[in-house]
């Protein structure tokens, strides 16, 4: 059995302190490198219906044998799904592509602000949530003035933002928005994808003093900034170094050095929240 540390969020539920990105893993290939992350050791798949794959993450979980209560998965409700009858119906049609009668997490995938209908979406899950489809709500790429219009519709704060977060940009910001609103972070493009900082010398440098490898330096600097990473491999031999990062850790001058990587124009693809559109 997996044992990782955990975060508690403001709904009292527990994740583990790192999770598993599956996009974009699909088909049989997929469905085999989602169940070697289960068997690496992972405990929290982050899917989505846009990436096409909840069907290969449910029957990952099944083929694995981990039994259901010791895995969270979690996925998301696309933009064109925003109104509220049809993120309900959303919601179910995940439910059934999973093959789950629950799902752990459910967050709202992009804002979407030119639809402006990611309140409806939100008023939605937070129905779902007392009906029992799903335990945890939250949304993804929100901004403080978005996160401050759906509590306000609602009373109901999400317990997570899922974020772009990574050494070129570290989103101080937004974290701190977060933490005063009780609401976890969590990284997407963790090791910033393709454009990974390996050789830059923060990371490179606390690679070799801790001997560990530059994607471990990586996401154990997310943990010790609080953020809950997302990594995606479809490497064995990754998916194993890749959660192995709770046995050192970064002195205070190395996490600052990585932090100092960031810089205004590190956004992956310019997926800002205000302006991008992902249906
Ligand atoms: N909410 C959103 O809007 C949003 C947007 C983007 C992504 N996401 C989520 O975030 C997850 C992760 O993001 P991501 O896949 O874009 O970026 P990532 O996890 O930062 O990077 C993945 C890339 O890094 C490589 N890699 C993994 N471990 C490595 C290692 N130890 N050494 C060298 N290379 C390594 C992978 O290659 P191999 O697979 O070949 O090992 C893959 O090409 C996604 O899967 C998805 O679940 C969410």
């Amino acid at each position: 059995m997996s044992s990782l540390p955990t975060y508690t969020l403001n709904d009292g539920t527990t994740l583990p302190a790192i999770g598993f990105g599956t996009y974009p893993l699909r088909d049989d290939d997929g469905t085999a490198a989602i169940e070697s992350a289960l068997t690496a050791g992972y405990r929290l798949l982050d899917s989505a219906v846009n990436y096409e794959n909840e069907a290969e993450v449910g029957d990952a979980l099944r083929r694995s044998g981990i039994p259901r209560d010791e895995v969270q998965i979690q996925t998301k409700i696309p933009g064109r799904h925003h109104g509220y009858d049809e993120a309900l119906e959303s919601i179910r049609t995940s439910l059934e592509t999973l093959q789950l009668d629950r799902i752990d997490v459910h967050l709202i995938h992009w804002p979407n602000p030119s639809v402006d209908k990611y309140v409806e979406a939100w008023k939605a899950l937070v129905t779902a949530q007392q009906e029992g489809l799903v335990t945890t709500i939250g949304v993804s790429n929100f901004t403080a003035a978005q996160l401050d219009r759906i509590i306000d519709a609602t009373g109901v704060t999400p317990a997570v933002n899922q974020i772009e977060l990574h050494p070129y940009f570290p989103q101080d910001e937004m974290r701190k928005v977060n933490a005063e609103l009780g609401i976890q972070t969590e990284a997407w493009s963790p090791m910033g994808k393709r454009q990974a900082p390996f050789d830059e010398p923060p990371v490179a440098d606390a690679a070799r003093a801790h001997d560990v490898t530059p994607a471990q330096v990586i996401l154990r600097w997310h943990h010790q900034l609080g953020s809950l990473p997302l990594p995606k491999s479809a490497t064995p031999g990754r998916q194993r170094s890749n959660i192995d990062i709770f046995g050192f850790e970064l002195s205070e001058a190395e996490m600052n050095a990585i932090t100092g990587l960031g810089r205004p124009d590190g956004r992956l693809f310019g997926g800002d929240p205000n302006t991008h559109e992902e249906m």
